[in-house]
């Protein structure tokens, strides 16, 4: 009979996913490994909890930065031109993160898992001083089951992560450390592992879907489970559809599965426009007891890509009006909050976008939830092109995550490989195309080629769909020589320009807005939507990029730091090529839209080049009133006037059917006069995660705001709340992202506030600028519930748990005994047990080696329970003996002990009695 711990006190049912975002200990640079010479610790640190440096359970690391998660740190740092141009000119190094957790000795019992949603880039994990995990990508997540190593009550737990973010996996911006979120995920030892619901809708005939829902169970316990495994459908209002029961045995440390169908009959399809989300619900019992209950939305609709007339989604033709997009935002890196990203979906959806491609890697987790909620179609896109059983395993793992979603309509197993047009590419996308057809069979798979499509054997061979970048020259060419496989544009475009920028200046790397520049491998912004727009066999594209990001300056290297691609700046304000895409893509609002700005001093009477952007059949311009001409509107590339400069009112009027239907004006301001905080929605939630941008503007004597504006804003934040930073658009800024300066650019900087955990009241907003009038905000909080949450526990409290033990003997040993270094059997190693000796040997000496630490100076050595006669040797001095045999509880002082110390305890034994260390022994601070 196994010897167990107690049962559990109350043992929880269910699943509770708590977040670790809080109260983490960082630290900039590696800490290296000291190095080991001896015997004993090399034996010792071949050891499972042994780990040394700063991974190890125990580490001096009270000097360590505190912060919460997410977080990259390569947004703090300085721009530096000797670093990588492709990175943004950002040291990205190594770092270190340390966290305790205390898990209550109630919950003995429970499963654990760990779970990293994404740590760039290449990680190494520990916990309590074993290595749990590694994970060589920065997109993908680590979940770690970490039940066995933990210890429960008092004697915390220690999470250790290295970060090394030299690796790099993209030629863009990648961040550097765990910038997305981080969970602890707590189950019944009979429990659904992460991502073990498979519920994905299938259609049938005359509108009769089916879920086959496909549930794993795993049991982490001591006995067989017979689980009951319900799954229920329910609509968006919460009405079940459908219900479905089959039951199980797990054998223990064992997996097993049910197949549950469901039948749903018309329910309401997922769209864009119509985002129906349906719920599918997984409950586990055991002996009538719910042990887990988890549930995942989904959604049903129907996808076709045909040869010949494109993308079809629930049988209507649908073009693919799509982005590419990577994940960095102004401010913040890497690290975006949920509502940052739901901010830059929102945006995206205004623009008249309806797809996204998430180049070149899986996104977190909430935006795939986002894109479901607010209605896009993604492609889904694998980091790394291997299918080696490690990187294969990356790619099993974003379809698992992600194959509930009805946004997800296509997977992409690739970008630009320079083996797509060779039988080795062909091999490597059929082995990675198999894989994921093994996980879902609902999608097609894509790669995205830029060459290769026309050799004998190519990865056009392996993929469902054809996927092409950059190839408008060679479309035609292309789908005649696969005239049978359907084809979308994966990436297209390329164009650059400057936010707020008309007049080029190649000397300071400034690119007007016109849509005149690309890369030369892309088109304009205009032509290269007519090339896909124009052939109804294109499923759609995918233009480069929805947002610009940092790095990949092209075509300048520094001072610019980030891109000219986006069809919105780093912040998400608009570009020229922001109007150009909505007029197309928004067919059913009649628009119109005049670029540049009005405010050209100095260039009296000259010729303006205006722009307009309509989807009406014509438009008329006039300035302060006369006409300066009608044109009728060029859908595809626009329309385009010289209007020599007069200060005043530049309009446009679009015309339908001879009635106007859409204005738009651009006027000449005055000087600013004051400053604007425009904040992105009313309130914060208080919970310590929610933030929002707030657009800081200078506005002239008339409310105007002023496109040429420039001003130093200086920012002062109070109540509950704080800057996560800010940004403005100029690719060549190198100002300070965290700083409480920042200067407009073109008018325009955001700023992004966060609240703090638990708020409420307000958070003040001060922005102030030389001779301007300052501008003042107030967010309200609202107190919300906290999310579940890990307590972030900090402990100057360190366990003594491993001991050398001299063998027991008759004689009393020395105090300065220890076992020779290449010894590692004659004295035990590990944690003392009280001890019931014959008289023979009285006698048992423990040794400890360990750190005083400074927060521990002057504290104590708490045995909690010891019996017998015993002497304590300190540093090799006596500094206590106890004359009572009677069991207690005993304190020893450190005094000046600090830094390295050994500690020496010899019991004696009265004959027949117990004795010796009898339970927890800690280092603890002055009390
Ligand atoms: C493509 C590539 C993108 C980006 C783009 C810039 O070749 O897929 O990641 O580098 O070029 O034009």
């Amino acid at each position: 009979m196994l010897a167990l711990p107690a049962p559990a006190a109350q043992v929880q049912e269910g699943r509770q996913v708590m977040s670790l975002d809080r109260g983490w200990l960082f630290h900039l640079g590696d800490v290296p490994m000291p190095k080991i010479v001896g015997h004993e610790d090399t034996y010792r640190n071949a050891k499972a909890g042994n780990v040394w440096g700063a991974a190890a359970l125990r580490f001096n690391d009270s000097a360590w930065r505190k912060l919460d998660l997410p977080h990259d740190w390569a947004v703090e740092g300085p721009f530096d031109p000797s670093a990588n141009v492709s990175q943004g000119y950002r040291p990205r190094g190594i770092g270190w993160y340390r966290r305790y957790l205390r898990i209550d000795e109630a919950k003995r019992g429970r499963h654990f898992e760990l779970q990293f949603d994404g740590i760039a880039t290449n990680a190494t994990i520990w916990v309590n001083g074993t290595v749990v995990h590694h994970n060589w990508s920065g997109y993908n997540a680590s979940r770690i089951d970490i039940t066995p190593f933990l210890r429960y009550g008092d004697a915390l737990n220690t999470i250790a992560v290295r970060v090394d973010a030299e690796a790099m996996e993209g030629w863009w911006y990648e961040g550097a450390g765990i910038y997305r979120h981080t969970w602890l995920v707590e189950t019944s030892p009979v429990y659904v592992p992460t991502d073990g619901v498979h519920a994905t809708p299938r259609e049938g005939r005359n509108g009769a879907w089916s879920i086959p829902v496909e549930v794993t169970l795993a049991n982490s316990g001591h006995d067989p489970a017979k689980v009951t495994v319900d799954v229920a459908v329910t609509d968006p209002s919460g009405r079940q559809l459908a219900h479905g029961r089959a039951q199980a045995t797990v054998a223990v440390l064992g997996q097993g599965s049910v197949n549950i169908p469901l039948a749903v009959a018309h329910p309401a399809l997922w769209s864009p426009a119509h985002t129906s989300l349906y719920k599918v619900t997984t409950t586990v019992r055991e002996k009538g007891v719910v042990v887990d209950e988890l549930a995942l939305n989904t959604g049903f609709r129907t996808l076709r890509f045909d040869p010949q007339q494109g993308f079809f989604l629930n049988g209507e033709h649908m073009k693919l009006q799509g982005v590419c997009i990577h994940q960095d935002h102004a401010g913040v890196g890497v690290a975006v909050p949920d509502s940052i990203w739901e901010y830059r979906l929102r945006r995206l959806k205004e623009l008249g976008v309806n797809a996204i491609r998430f180049s070149h890697n899986a996104p977190a987790p909430e935006v795939l939830d986002m894109a479901d909620r607010q209605g896009f179609l993604v492609m889904d896109e694998n980091r790394n092109f291997n299918p080696s059983p490690e990187y294969m395993a990356q790619l099993q793992w974003m379809v698992r995550r992600d194959r509930q979603h009805p946004s997800v309509i296509l997977w992409s197993v690739f970008n630009e490989e320079p083996v797509q047009g060779s039988e080795v590419g062909y091999e490597m996308v059929r082995r990675m195309s198999a894989a994921v057809k093994q996980l879902d069979d609902t999608r097609p798979v894509t790669a995205a080629m830029n060459s290769g499509f026309f050799t004998k054997l190519n990865v056009s061979n392996a993929v469902d769909v054809l996927g092409a970048n950059y190839q408008v020259k060679d479309y035609d060419r292309i789908h005649a020589a696969h005239p049978d496989q359907p084809f979308t544009s994966s990436e297209d475009t390329s164009a650059f320009m400057t936010r707020g920028e008309y007049i080029g200046d190649k000397e300071h790397n400034v690119i007007a807005s016109y849509d005149d520049d690309h890369a030369r491998w892309g088109n304009g912004h205009r032509e290269a939507w007519e090339a896909i727009d124009t052939r109804p066999w294109m499923a759609g594209g995918f233009v480069w990029t929805g947002f610009d990001y940092r790095g990949e300056p092209t075509p300048n290297v520094w001072p610019t730091v980030s891109s000219y691609f986006g069809i919105m700046d780093l912040n998400g304000f608009p570009k020229t090529a922001y109007y150009m895409h909505q007029v197309q893509w928004l067919r059913d609002r009649p628009l119109v839209y005049i670029a540049p700005h009005w405010n050209w001093p100095g260039k009296e009477g000259q010729d303006i080049r205006v722009k307009v952007m309509a989807n009406v059949e014509r438009v008329k311009l006039l300035l302060n009133g006369r006409e300066l001409g009608e044109q009728q509107v060029d859908r595809y590339r626009m329309n385009e006037f010289k209007v020599p400069y007069q200060p005043g009112r530049l309009e446009a009027i679009g015309y339908k059917g001879g009635k106007d239907v859409a204005r738009a004006v651009v006027e000449t301001t005055g000087p600013a006069v004051r400053l604007e905080l425009v904040p992105d929605r009313p309130a914060l939630a208080g919970d310590g995660r929610d933030a929002m941008p707030i657009t800081v503007r200078a506005l002239d004597a008339q409310g105007r705001a002023v496109p040429v504006a420039d001003p130093l804003v200086t920012f002062a934040i109070s109540g509950g709340g704080k800057s996560l930073g800010h940004g403005n658009g100029d690719p060549n800024s190198h100002e300070d992202e965290k700083g409480n300066t920042r200067r407009l650019f073109n008018g325009l900087a955001q700023l992004i506030v966060q609240s703090d955990w638990n708020s409420s009241g307000t958070l003040e907003v001060r922005a102030t600028a030389p001779g301007l009038q300052a501008a003042t905000l107030s967010i309200p909080l609202r107190a919300t519930a906290q999310p579940p949450f890990v307590p972030a526990v900090a402990s100057p409290v360190a366990y003594l748990d491993e001991w050398r033990i001299a063998p027991a003997s008759a004689q009393r040993p020395d105090p300065q005994a220890k076992p020779a270094a290449n010894d590692m059997n004659s004295w035990t190693l590990g944690m003392p047990a009280l001890r019931k000796e014959a008289a023979a040997a009285r006698y048992q000496l423990y040794r400890a080696e360990f750190e005083v630490t400074p927060a521990q100076a002057g504290g104590r050595v708490h045995f909690v329970g010891l019996r017998g006669k015993a002497e304590f040797w300190l540093n090799g001095e006596q500094v206590k003996a106890r004359s009572s045999a009677a069991p207690g509880e005993y304190i020893v002082a450190l005094g000046q002990a600090r830094g390295p110390a050994t500690l020496v305890v010899i019991s004696e034994a009265q004959a027949g009695e117990p004795a010796g260390l009898d339970g927890t022994v800690s280092v603890e601070p002055a009390q």
